[in-house]
């Protein structure tokens, strides 16, 4: 979703605007601007397409102000072109918005009636309208955005400056995220904290219908009447480094690369390593009431979206296994709108790598209202998600830029594998060895990841012969059913193919009439109780003629001689093969999308942070 950038300070605007904005670009967008002070004026510059096509533009400019906004836009109302390109000028306001405004047609018909010039086709101009008709009564940026911001109606995180006040800056929002960044006489806004970590790390999260007033280095939080409001400072400690590529071509690539130190962050406060043993650590409530509350929760629902649901179906099946919870699992965006029945005793969990998705956001203020307890799982610490839960857990993975998501996934489900354990033992399921045995089985993952990282070269030799399919089936059974699905979404968003995750056992229902030489079926069929009917199902795709790519424990001859390609994944305990074979099936995608030429960090038509409905 789009990217804002706001500074007001000492420092070069147009380098730390673009910095920023470069920071942003994993957000998905499809062109890009500023306005910048320049002799009493904000000086604007827009460009279709890349950021790079900006910054050619911005080469030759010079800026003599210290005020400046800039934007990354991912077209929702109008077309991705510099006219519709923010920021957006109406009378010497101008303007940058992520989200929707749901009232557009309404306040479009309102100021068209009144004579107002619209110069592009976006609901974002018409905001910068509606301000800049206030600023000409009331002198004051502060006081027009009070009056605007009850007209608006959707998702929206907004900065707006005045040529007229050169010392300020107003940023308000509703839904998609914005933070303030407090450096040394400078005060910066974004859209997260990425885009700021070179020049700080303190920072204020603003809520929704906040609205920050910035008057040369002076910050102050005001509700939507405008009255204060006083807001923690939050330090990040993460570094910029942690968001550089380090030598790898993609950032992608670079988060395949550290799933064997985020798997261990992730396990790392959950385990207590020298005793084997399960000790589940949450934020907002500490260990012993978190498990009496487990105890006595009657039943779990899970809500998240993409590549979350799938580390939420994985959960579903440990939990029912090891804890005998019954869980209810349902895409966000279906679950806010089905009337879904929630009954008291029912703790409820949304899994959101970025904690800003709109679905889960809301799916999560719906169980709230009904009175039920929030378990968030997410990275980002702080995001309104984690802000909103009652009981946090994180995924510790440090930040993911590649949109397509990879160690957060890892991470997710080692955090999962933990909650099941610790919900089992608490409720008496488990043995000392089983607990044992599975904890040691987690803890030997990480090294089992650095094994299974040699698939890169494997697959980097073979995506040219991986080209010739025109599609790829992904079977498992069991805990390999969400890897099945996940390894399709990797494929659909990265390489553009059409790809799809079954149940192994499903095949036989359609899917079947699918197979021939030109569709892989990519099998994942580890030694677990599942091993034998996979197998079968494997038969009966090869006997249809289908190439089968298969991923295995060790060397399985039977296995291997069924296969076009067997790839031998370390042999381990079941619960660590869902970690396993996610790697292989990562890389899979990208190097079959680098060698068919595609954006890998920033896949089509995708956004990292899906920020609206
Ligand atoms: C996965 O590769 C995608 N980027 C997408 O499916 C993602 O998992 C989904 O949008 C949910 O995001 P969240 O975890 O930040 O809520």
């Amino acid at each position: 979703m789009c990217g804002i950038v706001g500074y007001l300070g000492p420092l070069n605007p147009k380098d730390v605007i673009l910095q920023g904005l470069k920071k942003l670009e994993y957000r998905g967008y499809d062109s890009a601007g500023v306005a910048i002070l320049h002799d009493g004026h904000a000086k604007r510059i827009r460009a279709s397409g890349k950021l790079s096509a900006l910054e050619d533009k911005l080469k030759s400019e010079t800026f003599n102000g210290h005020l400046g906004i800039g934007h990354t836009r991912w077209a929702t109302h109008g077309a991705p072109t510099e006219r519709n390109a923010h920021p957006h000028q109406v009378g010497g306001v101008s303007l940058i918005h992520n989200g929707i405004i749901e009232n557009y047609q309404e306040i479009r018909q309102e100021l068209l009636s009144k004579g107002a010039e619209i110069s592009s086709d976006t609901d974002s101009e018409l905001v910068a309208h509606l301000i800049a008709i206030e600023v000409e009564k009331t002198q004051d940026l502060e006081l027009a955005v009070e009056k605007v911001l009850p007209r608006l109606r959707g998702a929206f995180s907004i900065v707006v400056i005045w040529d007229q006040a050169p010392q300020d800056m107003v940023a308000f929002k509703d839904g998609p995220p914005l933070v303030v960044g407090l450096g040394d006489d400078q005060v910066f806004v974004a859209s997260d904290v990425q885009a700021l970590l070179a020049y700080t790390k303190k920072f204020i999260y603003l809520d929704d219908r906040e609205i920050v007033s910035v008057k040369g280095s002076q910050v102050q939080i005001l509700t939507s009447q405008g009255a204060p409001v006083v807001k923690e400072v939050v330090e990040i400690n993460w570094s910029p480094e942690m968001v550089e590529k380090q030598g790898f071509a993609h950032y992608m690539l670079k988060e395949i690369y550290e799933q064997p130190r985020s798997v261990a962050a992730a396990l790392e406060p959950h385990i207590q390593a020298d005793k084997h043993e399960v000790q589940l650590s949450t934020e907002g409530l500490n260990s012993e009431s978190f498990q009496e509350l487990l105890k006595k929760t009657k039943r779990f629902c899970i809500v998240a979206c993409g590549t979350s649901f799938y580390a939420g179906q994985l959960a579903k099946y440990l939990i029912e296994k090891l804890a005998q919870v019954p869980v209810d699992l349902d895409v966000a965006s279906e679950f806010r709108y089905r009337s879904p029945l929630l009954e008291k005793d029912t703790l409820f969990m949304t899994i959101s790598q970025s904690g800003e998705t709109a679905d889960t956001l809301a799916a999560l203020r719906l169980a709230k209202e009904k009175g039920l307890q929030i378990l968030s799982l997410c990275n980002v610490k702080n995001s309104t998600i984690d802000r909103e839960a009652h009981i946090k857990l994180y995924m510790r993975s440090g930040p993911e830029i590649g949109v397509a998501s990879t160690k957060a996934f890892t991470s997710t489900l080692s955090v999962l594998s933990c909650l099941a354990l610790q919900w089992g033992k608490v409720k008496g399921l488990l043995s000392q060895k089983d607990e044992n045995d599975m904890v040691q089985a987690l803890l030997a993952v990480p090294s089992q990841l650095e094994v299974v990282l040699a698939y890169d070269k494997y697959f980097k030799e073979m995506a040219h012969q991986l080209r010739n399919y025109r599609g790829f089936l992904y079977m498992g059974r069991g805990l390999s059913y969400p890897i099945a699905m996940e390894g399709a979404l990797k494929m659909k968003e990265l390489a553009y193919l059409h790809a799809e995750g079954y149940a192994a056992g499903e095949m036989k229902h359609g899917p079947l009439a699918l197979i021939d030489h030109r569709m892989a079926i990519v099998m994942l069929c580890p030694q677990d109780q599942w091993y034998e009917k996979t197998f079968s199902n494997l038969e009966e795709a090869k006997a249809r003629g289908g190439e089968i790519l298969a991923l295995g424990s060790g060397e399985d001859e039977s296995l291997k001689m069924k296969s076009q390609y067997y790839l031998p994944l370390p042999k381990a305990h079941w619960l660590a093969n869902p970690l396993l074979s996610t790697i292989p099936l990562q890389l899979m995608a990208y190097h079959l999308a680098s060698e068919l030429g595609y954006d890998v960090d920033q896949p089509r038509n995708l956004a990292k942070s899906v920020t609206v409905e």
